[in-house]
């Protein structure tokens, strides 16, 4: 793409997440949550020390500022201030995230902060998490109490990180914990109650009058049919109001049409299951929410080929990094393919540059409310190599994924889709949910072992773009 600069003020930043990055899971008071005592279960993943965040952000911050990076995507572990979710606050976590906002600001670095990066205090999960009024009420009051504590520090907030994955992988594809399987009618409630206590927090954020920005991040996949026959239109159309529709439709509309509600219907009952109540009480709070939503983030790594398909539902998560060991078929929804013509990573994530573009789109055209857009995530997990002091980390795949993935976000802004920055999944390596350690997706290569940061080839590709804000190369 020639001549295209992005605007001034855009941020070019770098994305993290509380649990994933920050270690001392143990430290200063901070409870448990879910994913604690579900990797001990496992054995499988050890949080601590990740890429130990929790001491090292300052270096972290600093290298942002030496790459050009002008923002980070953090969030607060809730049980670091909350130990069980609600009531006792523990004041070291407190003002841990007050140390860290700080040395953002010193750094000139955005802080966008999000409140539920898929790290729910076990003490509310025990009591029922999404589906329980409880888990919801103590959210908003985690909430209130973030946006008064941090106030002069945090400009955008960010109520959920991707509750379509956090239900979907809660109730149906089984890797989150508590990890239960084709629970649909409990994975659309779970949903519907994430879409309407983020409403009441945004309501309540607007309402106390502070001037800063909130929005939602999605992780949006675009779903396309394999083929031009009905039913695997049929197919994507049902995928994607399970993945995509459902929540924009909550939270940017304010309101579920009711191709949508039929949607869901339909999958819940091909699934014997009872369909969720829809209170129209609650679509005025979403409602509401909706027209003083100040941004969207969209998190895009792949897309999604839809077959039509009638057996039951079987799911295998290809968390090893063993190509082609992806298998997902939903009873009700339909199958996912691979398109022999396109490239994936080695976690079976299929590459369609395009799929971001159209999303995009989709989410400007098809909801009029949205005024501003961010790219919150989007980035290539790659088993990088290390191969000495002296040898820069050689990560081109990456940086193609990358300038493939800018360039569609260059050509929404010409088409006059108001993106106004973009995040690369992550700032640094850490781990991943469901695949651990050798999932990296850093610009900066850490060693697990010493927790020294290596800047990658990608990081100085990045620095290029951040400086001219032209895409290098
Ligand atoms: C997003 C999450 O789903 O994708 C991140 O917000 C996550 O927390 C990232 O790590 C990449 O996913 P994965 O499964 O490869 O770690």
């Amino acid at each position: 793409m020639k001549e295209f600069k992005f605007p001034k003020g855009f941020y070019f930043g770098g994305a993290t997440a509380a649990y994933q990055c920050e270690g001392a899971t143990k430290e200063d008071g901070k409870g448990e949550v879910i994913w604690d005592k579900y990797l001990r279960e496992q054995g499988t993943i050890n949080p601590d020390p990740a890429c130990d965040f929790y001491h090292r952000y300052p270096e972290d911050l600093e290298l942002c500022k030496e790459f050009h990076i002008n923002a980070i995507r953090v969030s607060i572990d809730w049980a670091r201030i909350f130990p069980e979710g609600e009531g006792r606050i523990e004041p070291r976590g407190v003002e841990y995230y007050h140390k860290l906002f700080k040395k953002c600001h010193e750094e000139g670095v955005e802080p966008f902060v999000t409140l539920h990066h898929f790290d729910t205090p076990q003490a509310l999960q025990d009591k029922g998490g999404w589906l329980s009024q409880e888990m919801l009420d103590a959210f908003v009051e985690y909430a209130k109490f973030c946006f008064k504590e941090y106030a002069g520090e945090v400009r955008y907030w960010i109520t959920i990180n991707e509750p379509t994955s956090m239900a979907g992988q809660q109730y149906v594809g089984g890797t989150f914990p508590p990890a239960y399987k084709d629970q649909f009618d409990k994975c659309f409630k779970a949903e519907y109650n994430q879409n309407l206590v983020h409403a009441r927090i945004v309501n309540a954020y607007k309402e106390a009058g502070y001037t800063g920005q909130i929005g939602i991040v999605h992780a949006l996949q675009t779903v396309y049919p394999a083929t031009d026959s009905e039913g695997d239109k049929h197919a994507a159309e049902l995928k994607d109001v399970l993945e995509n529709k459902f929540y924009l439709d909550g939270t940017l509309a304010g309101k579920y049409s009711k191709h949508t509600l039929a949607l869901v219907k339909e999958i819940i009952d091909a699934n014997g299951q009872q369909m969720i109540d829809i209170k129209p009480e609650d679509e005025k709070v979403l409602l509401k929410a909706a027209k003083q939503l100040d941004f969207v983030g969209v998190n895009y790594y792949f897309s999604k080929f839809m077959k039509e398909y009638h057996g039951d539902t079987e799911i295998i998560h290809n968390g090893t990094g063993e190509k082609g060991t992806d298998v997902n078929r939903m009873k009700g929804v339909g199958e996912e393919i691979h398109p022999k013509d396109l490239p994936a990573t080695d976690w079976d994530w299929i590459i369609y540059p395009q799929g971001m573009y159209d999303q995009l789109k989709r989410v400007y055209d098809d909801y009029p409310l949205v005024h501003s857009i961010y790219i919150t995530e989007n980035g290539m997990g790659y088993k990088d190599k290390f191969e000495g002091e002296d040898k820069i980390i050689d990560d081109t795949p990456r940086i193609d994924y990358l300038k493939q993935h800018m360039e569609e976000v260059a050509k929404a802004i010409e088409a006059g889709i108001p993106v106004n920055g973009y995040f690369v999944w992550s700032l640094q390596d850490m781990f991943s949910w469901t695949n651990g350690y050798s999932k990296r997706y850093g610009l900066f290569y850490v060693d697990f072992k010493t927790q020294k940061r290596y800047a990658k080839k990608s990081a100085y590709w990045y620095k290029k773009l951040a400086e001219t804000r032209e895409i290098p190369p």
